[in-house]
C-alpha cells in the first residue's frame, strides 16, 4: 500500500488520508489489487520478462485498460520492468529523478516491486510517495514531480498513454529538498 514520507521523516499511511493529500495536487491514487492467478504470480516473480511474457501479464489486467479507455480515452499501454541488471539503468532512471513535468498525465499501475514519486506542493514543500504492487496512480499533466527507486531495485508497472510524446520530461529547474541518498526502508 502506498505511503507518504514527508521531508521531516513523518509518514502518512492511511489510504483515505494519503488519497486526500494527493488530491490537493490533482493526483489520483487507487488501490487495484495485482492479479493473483498462479501464472500471473509466476510472471510477477520473475526478474525480467520477454516481450511475449509482458503481453501475457498485460492480459491479466486488460479489464483495467478497458476501464481507462472508457473513462479517460487512453489509447495504448505497455509494461516497464526495472531490475538491477538492466544495462544503462542509472542513465534511464537519471532522466526522471530531477523535478519535471509532462504535457500529458503520467499514469502507472504498479504490479510488483516498489518505486518513489516525489511531489512539489503549492507552498513549495516536497514529499515522497512510495508505491507498491496494487497501486494505480495518475499524475496530472504539468504537476511537478520526479521518480526514483531509492533502495529498491525492482518494479513492474503498466504505463497507460494517449500520446507517447507526452512522456518527454520538461525540467523545471527546481531543486529537490529530499536527499536521494537517504533511502527509507
Ligand atoms: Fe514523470
Amino acid at each position: 500500500m502506498a505511503r507518504i514520507i514527508f521531508s521531516d521523516g513523518k509518514e502518512l499511511q492511511d489510504l483515505p488520508a494519503v488519497q486526500g493529500r494527493l488530491a490537493r495536487l490533482g493526483i489520483t491514487l487507487r488501490h487495484w489489487p495485482a492479479p493473483t492467478e498462479r501464472r500471473a504470480q509466476e510472471l510477477l516473480d520473475k526478474k525480467s520478462l520477454s516481450d511475449t511474457e509482458k503481453e501475457e501479464l498485460l492480459g491479466f489486467v486488460q479489464n483495467r485498460f478497458e476501464e481507462l479507455k472508457r473513462e479517460k480515452g487512453y489509447q495504448t499501454r505497455d509494461m516497464v520492468v526495472i531490475h538491477e541488471d538492466i544495462p544503462g539503468l542509472a542513465d534511464m532512471l537519471g532522466k526522471f529523478d530531477k523535478i519535471h513535468t509532462h504535457s500529458d498525465d503520467e499514469v502507472r499501475y504498479i504490479l510488483a516491486g516498489s518505486g518513489y514519486f516525489g511531489f512539489v506542493e503549492p507552498d513549495g514543500g516536497q514529499f515522497l510517495l512510495e508505491v507498491n504492487g496494487g497501486d494505480y496512480i495518475n499524475v496530472p499533466a504539468n504537476a511537478e514531480h520526479w521518480f526514483e527507486m531509492r533502495g529498491c531495485t525492482r518494479c513492474k508497472a503498466v504505463r497507460y498513454f494517449i500520446d507517447t510524446s507526452g512522456w518527454t520530461p520538461h525540467y523545471t529547474g527546481r531543486n529537490r529538498e529530499i536527499a536521494e541518498a537517504a533511502a527509507t526502508a
